[in-house]
């Protein structure tokens, strides 16, 4: 499978979010990447419905949504009904991951699981079989902007192996200061979406940021 590429609208203008949806939708981008954050689970709150429901409005490409949330069986619904082809709940925010897995699975949505830097890749053994992706956390999740941390490579390289080992469909997402340069590392390891926020966005041409990191 091609590489696909999620920019994340944390780092676009929220005063511009039509155009910068636009720019994605035209763009070679193949999900947009929403981060959504409780101020709890994390130490910083992003935005929320209202928010989301105009961007599905504009988006023409999946939404993938990252919820950086405690008690996600709350809203799991909510996500659902506002077209979120995918949604990831964090392995540290659940007390019954399973339970929450199946929940956005049934209502047809694809389901994924985050993991911090801190979480061995281990903890996915009983849940890999379950999911449809497995979003790695390349940073501590809170904040655009932030410094790729080098374990994620040797993470990237454990998770491809126990996907092989299981022979689970799981896509591997690496999130979190992905750059040209850690990219391309990455995908040789295996990884099958790249998030990337202020790489894009904080580019002079974002639309060619997102091609030159689609043909990395
Ligand atoms: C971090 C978020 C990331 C973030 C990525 O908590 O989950 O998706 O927006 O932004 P950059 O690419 O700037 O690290
Ligand atoms: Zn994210």
């Amino acid at each position: 499978m091609d590489k696909l590429i999620a920019p994340s609208i944390l780092a676009a203008d929220f005063g511009n979010l039509e155009r910068d949806c636009k720019m994605i939708n035209e763009s070679e981008a193949d999900w947009f990447h929403i981060d959504i954050m409780d101020g709890v689970f994390v130490p910083n709150i992003s935005f929320g419905i209202p928010v989301l429901q105009s961007i599905s409005f504009h988006a023409k490409k999946p939404l993938d949504v990252h919820l950086m949330i405690l008690e996600p069986d709350k809203y799991i619904k909510k996500f659902a009904d506002l077209n979120s082809e995918i949604i990831t709940i964090h392995y540290e925010a659940c007390n019954h991951l399973h339970r929450s897995v199946q929940e956005i699975k049934d209502l047809g949505v694809k389901a994924g699981v985050a993991i911090n830097p801190h979480t061995p890749v281990s903890a996915l053994n009983s849940i890999i079989n379950e999911i449809d992706l497995v979003c790695l956390m390349s940073v501590n999740p809170g904040f655009g902007g932030q410094k790729f941390i080098e374990n994620t490579y040797i993470k990237t390289q454990e998770l491809k192996n126990l996907i092989i080992s299981k022979n689970s469909n799981a896509l591997i997402e690496i999130d979190g200061g992905v750059t040209y340069e850690n990219a391309k590392k990455i995908i040789k390891l295996g990884a099958d979406v790249l998030v990337a926020g202020s790489f894009v966005f904080k580019s002079k041409n974002p639309r060619k940021t997102i091609s030159e990191l689609k043909s990395v």
